[in-house]
């Protein structure tokens, strides 16, 4: 586990930083990248990464738990995620599969889910307490 991350907002300064993650380049001194798109009361988690140095050790998890608070502060109560790669860790996190239809139209209308991610990614929610 890791012990001390610091975890703070994006600004316009760190975007070449969360570009090479996102790119799987490696970034010096940013570990990790977590986005969260909101729509009233809908929220989607996107541009989750961890430099490939620092994973396995509880990054995401911190980054996953920041999100989550921010969306709950936001005023978020459904949250969705489109996955190729966690969908088991996000079943653990207590994301439940859902039909696309299902998802509101300001997600579904996003680059998102309309290019971004393949048509067979996983798609989830998870209702916030
Ligand atoms: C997914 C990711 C952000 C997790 O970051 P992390 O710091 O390693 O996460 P944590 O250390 O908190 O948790 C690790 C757990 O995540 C899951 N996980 C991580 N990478 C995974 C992968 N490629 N496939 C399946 N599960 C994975 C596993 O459950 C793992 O637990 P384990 O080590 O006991 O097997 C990181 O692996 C990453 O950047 N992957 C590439 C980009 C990506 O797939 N992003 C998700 C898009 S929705």
């Amino acid at each position: 586990m890791v012990r001390r991350v610091e975890v703070a907002h994006a600004t316009p300064a760190d975007l070449p930083a969360v570009r090479a993650l996102l790119l799987a380049r490696g970034g010096e001194g940013l570990v990790g990248c977590i986005g969260l798109e909101v729509h009233g009361e809908a929220g989607l988690l996107r541009s989750f990464a961890v430099a490939p140095a620092a994973r396995r050790r509880g990054v995401g998890a911190v980054l996953n738990e920041a999100a989550l608070a921010l969306a709950r502060s936001l005023g978020v109560r459904d949250l969705y995620i489109l996955t190729t790669t966690v969908r088991e860790r996000a079943l653990r996190d207590g994301f439940v599969d859902l039909p696309r239809a299902e998802v509101p139209e300001a997600i579904r209308e996003g680059s998102q889910f309309r290019g971004l991610c393949p048509a067979t990614a996983a798609c989830m929610r998870m209702r916030l307490p």
